[in-house]
């Protein structure tokens, strides 16, 4: 997704800009761009298509020093990647960079035409450049102009601006698209992201839906929608003392993999009593809040949807709660009948994923008790907008594929779960064996993790496979699930996953001797099941590689592979056996040769719809 950093100071930005953009590459770009305000030349573009070290050495052939500026990552959504489709855009004396999407480019683009002004892109930003030159033509104030280009535009966006008539002034705004203020000792910057100014400040000003700002080196003025002045606190990134580098690891995911030990411990923090759950971890009134749910919506994308439908199984095995989950984008879209008393929960990496966010928001007109946001980042949008938030203390993740975010989500809804339990006093003995398990799972994962050897060598047999099949039964088959979506994701081979008993109703036809199928297969109360499942694959010629416990039993034979993991009570199981599945997936893609780290076409955070 595209990426913004801007800055003002009285030390050279160039260098910040770019330190800024390489922070930022993790979430997926396909051209990039800065604009400087150079004393005494105006404004100076440069851009390029591919990564930003090809930005970095059109830059190096004119070095200036400057020292206000703003740069960009684009991630094409109007207009394919190519060099005049990259940001900064200019009009007149003026550079934007944008995030997000300008939803009525088509009319501001005839209407910016019809006045004279040359497109040069395809793109919908390069409309709100125009508009902008336009406005401040017609009265030749820039804060002025700002906000009424503002008021013209329907979508979202975040916005950084730089005017030559202006040398000491950086401008920017938020609508749908996140921002950060960065604060610095006598100077200022802006990010789509505070990761990328990590390099220069951990102070932050988190900017809310429709606010705008001015920021210099004296200070900064902040208003909100309606024009009025706003002041928010700075905040101190709580993550700033991680290491962002890869440290000895050959890639951020194989290092978030390893880190998960420490991840799930952290999240754990201060939530845990002897035998029971300290639910004052949601807030002071929390146990009368909890007592009020009768039922629990879960939405979210992606690998935080996988999360979701194993916390289903919990939630009502457990809670007692009927509870159903929803990917974001439909849910997002549709008329949701909500029960009495429902508590409606999104999970996020990242906490702004588009349709999330959307989601949260549709949610408020719906009649939800309240809403709880599980997320990873303090500071983002969706735990900024939900009544209620539980962080996961991953720490930043930079690989695009979720490793340590899923298997933390994992965590806090198990937690969640035994809260509910205990809040509706559902059997002690469970509550009590949920915190045990609770507590030896950074220990179990750790050991899991030493099974990254022998899942190396396995990993060749599915180098020149097209397709492959994972399954499992309970709350194992969202983890078949999102076993299946690493595959795809960083080694591009086709991956499905099915609950085990469905194979009969159609999938069984795929299987032969090129499909290899994983099995998920932990020793709990549906393992005879899956034991048939499995047969019924052997018989066809399929490969079979099973992870499970070793008291498992399973057939040996040609073409079955067994990988064992350390037993583990049921309710953590899901979260352990994801251990195997992300090394499985990494080792695939080494063996592909795929850019594990940045897999095509797919981004970080999803920040468009
Ligand atoms: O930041 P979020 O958890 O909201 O992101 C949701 C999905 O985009 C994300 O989980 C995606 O599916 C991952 N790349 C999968 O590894």
């Amino acid at each position: 997704m595209c990426g913004i950093v801007g800055a003002i100071a009285k030390r050279n930005i160039t260098p910040i800009l770019i330190e800024g953009l390489r922070r930022l590459e993790y979430r997926g770009y396909d051209s990039a761009g800065v604009a400087v305000l150079v004393p005494g030349k105006g404004i100076q573009r440069t851009r390029a298509v591919g990564k930003v070290i090809e930005l970095e050495n059109a830059l190096a052939k004119e070095p200036v020093q400057c020292h206000l500026g703003i740069a960009h990552t684009r991630w094409a959504t109007h207009g394919k990647p190519a060099e005049r489709n990259a940001h900064p855009h200019l009009s007149e004396r003026l550079a934007i960079v944008h995030n997000g999407i300008i939803e009525n480019h088509g009319p501001l683009r005839k209407r910016l035409t019809d006045l004279g002004y040359t497109f040069t892109s395809e793109t919908d930003t390069e409309v709100v450049a125009h508009l902008l030159a336009h406005h401040y033509k017609e009265k030749p104030d820039l804060l002025c102009a700002f906000r009424s280009t503002l008021a013209e535009l329907h979508g979202a966006y975040a916005l950084g601006v730089i005017h030559q008539d202006e040398p000491d002034t950086l401008y920017c705004a938020r609508m749908g698209s996140p921002l950060v203020i960065g604060e610095g000792s006598e100077e200022r910057f802006v990010a789509s992201d505070p990761l990328a100014l990590l390099q220069v400040t951990d102070q932050f000003i988190y900017l809310e839906e429709g606010d705008h700002a001015r920021l210099s080196l004296e200070g900064r003025d902040i208003w909100n929608r309606r024009n009025l002045p706003v002041e928010y606190p700075v905040l101190r990134y709580e993550h700033a003392a991680l290491s962002l580098d890869k440290g000895e690891y050959r890639h951020y995911m194989l290092k978030e993999i390893h880190e998960q030990p420490s991840a799930i411990a952290n999240t754990l923090e201060g939530t845990l009593a002897e035998d029971h759950v300290l639910t004052a971890v949601l807030g002071p009134d929390a146990e009368t809040r909890l007592q009020d749910i009768q039922n629990i919506h879960i939405v979210a994308c992606g690998t935080s949807y996988h999360a979701g439908l194993v916390a289903r199984y919990w939630i009502e095995e457990q809670a007692g709660l009927p509870c159903q989950v929803e990917v974001a984008s439909e849910y997002r879209y549709r008329q949701v009948a909500v029960p009495g008393n429902t508590l409606l929960i999104t999970i996020s990496q990242s906490g702004e994923t588009a349709d999330t966010l959307a989601a949260l928001r549709h949610s408020k007109q719906q009649g939800y008790l309240a809403s709880l946001a599980i997320c990873n980042v303090a500071g983002s949008s969706l735990v900024r907008e939900a009544d209620w938030r539980l962080l996961t203390k991953a720490g930043p993740e930079i690989g695009v594929a979720s490793t340590k975010a899923f298997t933390t989500q994992l965590t806090a809804l198990l937690w969640f779960s035994t809260a509910l339990a205990q809040t509706n006093n559902r059997a002690p003995e469970m509550i009590s064996a949920n915190v045990r398990a609770l507590r030896t799972l950074p220990g179990l994962v750790e050991q899991a993790l030493y099974l990254d050897g022998r899942i190396e060598q396995l990993a060749a047999t599915f180098a020149n496979k097209q397709h492959a099949l994972f399954l499992g039964r309970g709350t194992h088959y969202p983890i078949a699930m999102e076993g299946a979506l690493k595959l795809k994701e960083i080694s591009y081979i086709h991956a499905e996953a099915y609950a085990a008993g469905e194979l009969k109703h159609g999938p069984l036809a795929l299987v032969d001797e090129d499909m290899p199928v994983v099995s998920i297969a932990p020793s709990d109360s549906l393992l005879e099941k899956l034991k048939s499942n499995l047969q019924e694959v052997r018989a066809r010629g399929g490969q079979l590689i099973n992870f499970a416990c070793e008291t498992a039993e399973l057939d040996n034979g040609d073409g079955i592979t067994h990988i064992h993991l350390p037993p583990a009570s049921d309710s953590i199981s899901p979260i352990v056996y994801s251990i195997p599945l992300q090394l499985l997936s990494y080792h695939v893609a080494l063996v592909k040769g795929t850019d594990v780290d940045k897999p095509r076409n797919l981004a970080k955070s999803v920040t468009v719809e």
